[in-house]
């Protein structure tokens, strides 16, 4: 009887390290929103005929996948199709995660990078447009057809974004 209580202790012991050992994921941690943008980039939104053009999301899946600048290649860390391959990039299939950034936070962080992380900025390599083109591509993995509604202050149907001049509500 002895034998078998220690017994079981020592597997319940066992089990209960095992569980503690094994939520190392890569990096990703909880799902928080992001810091606020600062306020130089804060104005900063895609050109808003861009959301729905397929030729614009073809040349940022180009710079994306270092075929348009060798010195640029975001898949060698972020993945050919968003999942990661290096630890702790950001998994851009993460919904959840991603739709808690505005388009302009995207741009923020591509543009500067994220202190103390792998993640350099890019500005230096990158012209604007560029930049934007990334932020398409990106989008497609977790959110594709979606845009960023600035007056909503979140992502919307890109068909159903009325240009503000039309917009009547
Ligand atoms: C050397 C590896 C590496 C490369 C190359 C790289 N990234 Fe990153 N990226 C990271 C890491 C690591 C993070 C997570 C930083 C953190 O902990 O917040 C990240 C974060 C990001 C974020 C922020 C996501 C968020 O939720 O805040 C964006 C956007 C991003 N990367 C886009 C890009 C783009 C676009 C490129 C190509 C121009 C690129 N990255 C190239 C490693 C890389």
């Amino acid at each position: 009887m002895e034998i078998r209580r220690a017994f079981l202790r020592a597997a319940l012991v066992m089990s209960v390290g095992m569980l503690g050992g094994c939520d190392g994921d890569g990096g990703e941690g909880p799902i928080v929103p992001p810091p606020p943008t600062p306020a130089e980039y804060a104005d900063k939104h895609m050109p808003a005929e861009w959301w729905s053009d397929p030729s614009k999301m073809e040349e940022g899946r180009k710079v994306y996948l270092g075929e348009a600048n060798p010195d640029v290649n975001c898949a060698s860390c972020h993945g050919k199709d968003g999942r990661p391959v290096k630890a702790g990039a950001r998994d851009f299939r993460n919904a959840e995660r991603m739709k808690l950034s505005s388009d302009s936070a995207w741009f923020w962080r591509i543009a500067e990078g994220v202190p103390n992380t792998k993640m350099k900025g890019w500005k230096s390599k990158l012209s604007e447009e560029d930049i934007w083109r990334l932020v398409l591509f990106e989008r497609s993995f977790a959110l594709p057809g979606k845009a960023w509604s600035e007056e909503k202050k979140q992502w919307v149907e890109a068909s159903g974004l009325a240009p503000a001049s039309a917009d009547t509500e």
